[in-house]
């Protein structure tokens, strides 16, 4: 325990002695270097949720096909005149063919034509912003306060700049002999995922004349020439440093907000590194995949507290002005279609009851602690632990089990104690063996392996209702070290000692675990855990069972399995567990994706 916390304090004095600590840290500091590598975007599911009309595929959000959208909903009109059922449609058609962009919601009317221009510039990359909405005859200008470079991210990517914006509120002249009507403008509020303006909300304001008027100049390859202070987009933008990790998306592609170890100015850190704007904190729509922003919520005073937000808005500026809505909220639609998906079931237990508190150091467990545990018997002997996750289908580690031998395994369910085998325990046949075609029984390396269990005659699943399955982790940034978590199994104790009955105990993330580990240690499939002094550690017998974390919603994740460690309970050797979120396309390969995703299917 000493030589860890030495190692670890000794660790932080370097990396804090860098720079001399004030309030504020530099941008440049706010970034994660190392996970820049990753080229995270707006489309990066280990990072962000994707849009109800894509799926998280391999890391990356890809388009769903339009059939696999909720039914309902009302039809929206696209540019080039054509008529979808619903948004969702629409989009995930847009997804797959990019120039059928929105245009309005209801039906496609002849005269109706969405259509954004920029005036008074000296090039066709700027001016002021102009737009015809559809149901409007007259074109408008936009009002400045309303336009952030969220805005003229999505203005500038519908008219053509792939990279959005430059910058905003540059000064254009209008000619002083035109005469436009500028008492009205349009007040346009977007998300910053959208591809065309029009599917903004649009709201009609009382204006104040031409200096009010919102104008950008879009990003252009003649722009932005990178200096060593600038920050490179994925898209190829260059933005200023101390934009990054402020929670707005200013690269449009959100690639500044997504790699943060602090966020500055108005914004919120998401345990996975994500910086979202304040305004998504408690706003009903959960934006870290940690899902840490909505909780806490004062859920009866939320909607008051936005419906006052809205008001001190108008009220800037004196009495109270009557804004005219001109357009549909795709946002709210959005998150209405969002809502419809279908959710998967893991992960929390059928009913809680209060834990008794003895695995190394751990404690017995009681009935339904541990629905997701099981145990592989080969022949006569409890071998190893596992881990159910739905369907048929156990998780386990390679070196516990070998294909050939299926048929000699089985696997014990909702078991306590295999000398007095309690009422709930039930016992499945196994079908087939699956090893990962990597695992190195030398290094340990991808210890992982996959167990189906038979299905009892005439049945189609294998209906286990004394079993719970613990969900799959599909990114890496979930859980992070110093988070707490829970292993559980039938291992010896420490001085090797015969278990038999179903023991836990509470253990931490250890990040950099090659310090303990040199050359033996692989960051990427392998993740250490255990506490300060080692009392508590998985141990022989134990291999293959899990190691679970929580996440704030209270759901359970099988973040490792069990693999190996050098003696059992030594603080020097944390115990070694395979990295399941490395593996979630490994898993979801074999076991089907439905099974396991529990953000679109
Ligand atoms: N390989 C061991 C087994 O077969 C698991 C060892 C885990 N060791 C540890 N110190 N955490 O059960």
């Amino acid at each position: 325990m000493k030589i860890t916390h030495l190692l670890l304090l000794f660790y932080l004095n370097l990396s804090s002695s860098k720079c001399v600590s004030v309030s504020d840290p530099p941008p440049q500091d706010l970034v994660d270097q190392k996970c820049l590598l990753n080229q995270y975007t707006h489309r990066s599911c280990n990072k962000v949720f994707c849009q109800p009309w894509q799926k998280c595929v391999d890391g990356s959000c890809v388009c769903k096909l339009p059939y696999q959208c909720p039914k309902n909903g009302t039809p929206v009109c696209t540019t080039n005149g054509r008529k979808y059922p619903t948004y969702c449609h629409q989009k995930s058609f847009e997804c797959l063919q990019p120039q059928t962009k929105f245009s309005n919601n209801g039906t496609c009317t002849a005269e109706g034509k969405f259509n954004i221009s920029l005036r008074y510039g000296n090039t066709k990359a700027e001016g002021i912003v102009q737009v015809k909405l559809v149901d409007q005859d007259e074109e408008m200008f936009i009002c400045k306060k309303s336009w952030s470079m969220t805005e003229a991210n999505v203005a500038c990517v519908d008219l053509g700049f792939p990279q959005g914006a430059f910058v905003i509120r540059r000064r254009f002249n209008i000619p002083g002999n035109l005469r436009i009507n500028t008492t009205k403008c349009l007040h346009v509020h977007c998300r910053g995922i959208e591809t065309s303006l029009a599917e903004c909300t649009f709201t009609k304001r009382r204006s104040n004349g031409y200096q009010g008027l919102a104008d950008v100049v879009c990003y252009t390859q003649d722009e932005g020439s990178p200096t060593n202070q600038s920050f490179r987009c994925v898209n190829g933008k260059h933005i200023p440093q101390e934009r990054a990790c402020n929670g707005v998306n200013e690269c449009g592609d959100q690639s500044d907000e997504l790699c943060c170890k602090d966020c500055q100015g108005n914004a919120f850190l998401c345990k996975s590194g994500v910086c979202i704007p304040n305004e998504y904190k408690c706003n009903g729509e959960v934006d870290c995949i940690t899902g840490e922003d909505e909780t806490g919520c004062d859920e009866t005073r939320h909607p008051q507290i936005r419906e006052n937000l809205a008001r001190s808005d108008q009220d800037q500026g004196g009495e109270t002005e009557e804004t005219e809505i001109l357009t549909a909220d795709m946002d709210t639609e959005r998150q209405r279609i969002k809502s419809l998906l279908p959710k998967l079931s893991c992960g929390v237990k059928r009913r809680t009851h209060i834990l008794r508190k003895r695995v190394v150091g751990g404690k017995p467990a009681e009935v339904g602690d541990y629905p997701w545990q099981v145990a592989i018997k080969d022949g006569e002997r409890i071998t190893c632990g596992g881990i159910y996750i739905g369907g048929c289908w156990v998780l386990t580690a390679a070196h516990c089990v070998r294909p050939s031998r299926y048929h000699n395994y089985q696997i014990w369910t909702a078991l306590l104690d295999w000398l007095k085998p309690n009422s709930q325990l039930r016992v499945q046949a196994v079908n087939r063996v699956i090893v990962h075609e990597k695992y190195n029984g030398t290094t340990y390396q991808n210890d992982i392996a996959l167990i189906e269990m038979k299905k009892y005659s005439g049945k189609k699943e294998c209906e286990l209702s004394n079993s719970v399955p613990a969900c799959v982790p599909w990114s890496p940034y979930l859980f992070q070290p110093k988070d707490k978590c829970i292993i559980s199994g039938w291992g010896r104790e420490k001085d090797n000692k015969k278990v038999y009955t179903l023991r836990w105990g509470e253990v931490n993330l250890i990040g950099n675990c090659s310090q303990f580990y040199p050359n033996r240690y692989y960051e990427k499939e392998m993740q250490c855990a255990g506490t300060d002094d080692g009392s508590i550690d998985a141990c022989k017998g134990d291999s293959g069972g899990p190691l679970v974390c929580k996440d704030v919603n209270n759901v359970t994740y099988v973040w490792g399995i069990v693999s190996w460690g050098e003696n059992c309970g030594k603080p020097e050797f944390p115990g070694v567990y395979t990295r399941v979120a490395n593996y979630f396309d490994w898993i979801s390969y074999h076991v089907g994706r439905p099974l396991i995703s529990q953000h679109n299917v």
